[in-house]
């Protein structure tokens, strides 16, 4: 394992049937780094975020967190893995609606054993920092659409962990409030020492990342072929 890797995944084949989603992907993630994926709609962006995340097995490949092979393991303990280690991320509808924004922070917290009281504590400090002050008690349904995303981004960073997954997480949203949204999400991973891996359509985003990949047809394209 060469210095400061976190996540590793190597040789990565995923199938649907006859459909090759993903076809043959290394990807390494360092302590701390930012890597931005881009391709077009049915390139295996999701897919390969899934398999590098323990969510979906590969066909074929391996997928090691510092060192730990993750692909290989039970459904139980990759499912721990995720809730203890990875922070997530996604387009929308991700927050419960009956739980206040600062319950939906605490959960993963609460579903790691830490007492409520202790948790919603932990949870109200990221508040003020992701600009949500005074939000604490709402409702998903009353946020706008930045705001429970900023909501999502407390909730995927609150436990501490390696890495953060987000897949196009402002999709939803309008451009302008979706640069600022993004900016917040790397600058706020970055702050933890989290690294991060983020499926973007928006160029700009991927230039705040650290580093950006390709996907075409299920393989990343060489780092020449990236234009930046
Ligand atoms: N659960 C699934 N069942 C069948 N086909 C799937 C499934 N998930 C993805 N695919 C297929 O795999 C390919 C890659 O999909 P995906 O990873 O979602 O692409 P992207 O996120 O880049 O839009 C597409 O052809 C898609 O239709
Ligand atoms: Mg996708």
């Amino acid at each position: 394992m060469s210095e400061g890797m976190v996540l590793h995944g190597r040789g990565l084949v995923k199938r649907f049937g006859p459909a090759v989603a993903l076809a043959g992907v290394e990807l390494a993630v360092r302590q701390g780094e930012t890597i931005a994926i881009m391709g077009p709609s049915g390139s295996g962006k999701s897919t390969l975020l899934h398999c590098l995340a323990g969510i979906t097995k590969p066909d074929e490949g391996e997928v090691t967190l510092l060192g730990r092979r993750v692909d290989t393991m039970r459904e139980r303990e990759r499912s721990a893995l995720r809730r203890t280690r990875f922070g997530f991320v996604f387009q929308f509808g991700q927050l419960l609606p009956e739980l206040a924004a600062e319950e939906n922070v605490a959960l993963p917290l609460m579903l790691g054993g830490v007492p409520r009281a202790k948790a919603v504590t932990q949870a109200r400090e990221w508040f003020g920092p992701l600009g949500l002050g005074g939000m604490e008690h709402r409702r998903p349904g009353e946020l706008s659409g930045g705001q429970a995303q900023r909501v999502a981004i407390a909730r995927a960073l609150v436990t501490g962990p390696a890495v953060v997954f987000a897949d196009e997480p402002t999709g939803a949203l309008d451009q302008s409030t979706g640069h600022d949204t993004m900016r917040i999400l790397v600058e706020a991973t970055r702050r933890n020492g989290a690294s991060l891996v983020v499926v973007t359509h928006d160029p700009q985003v991927a230039r705040w990342c650290d580093s950006t990949v390709e996907v075409r047809d299920g393989r990343i394209l060489p780092a020449a072929a990236v234009a930046r």
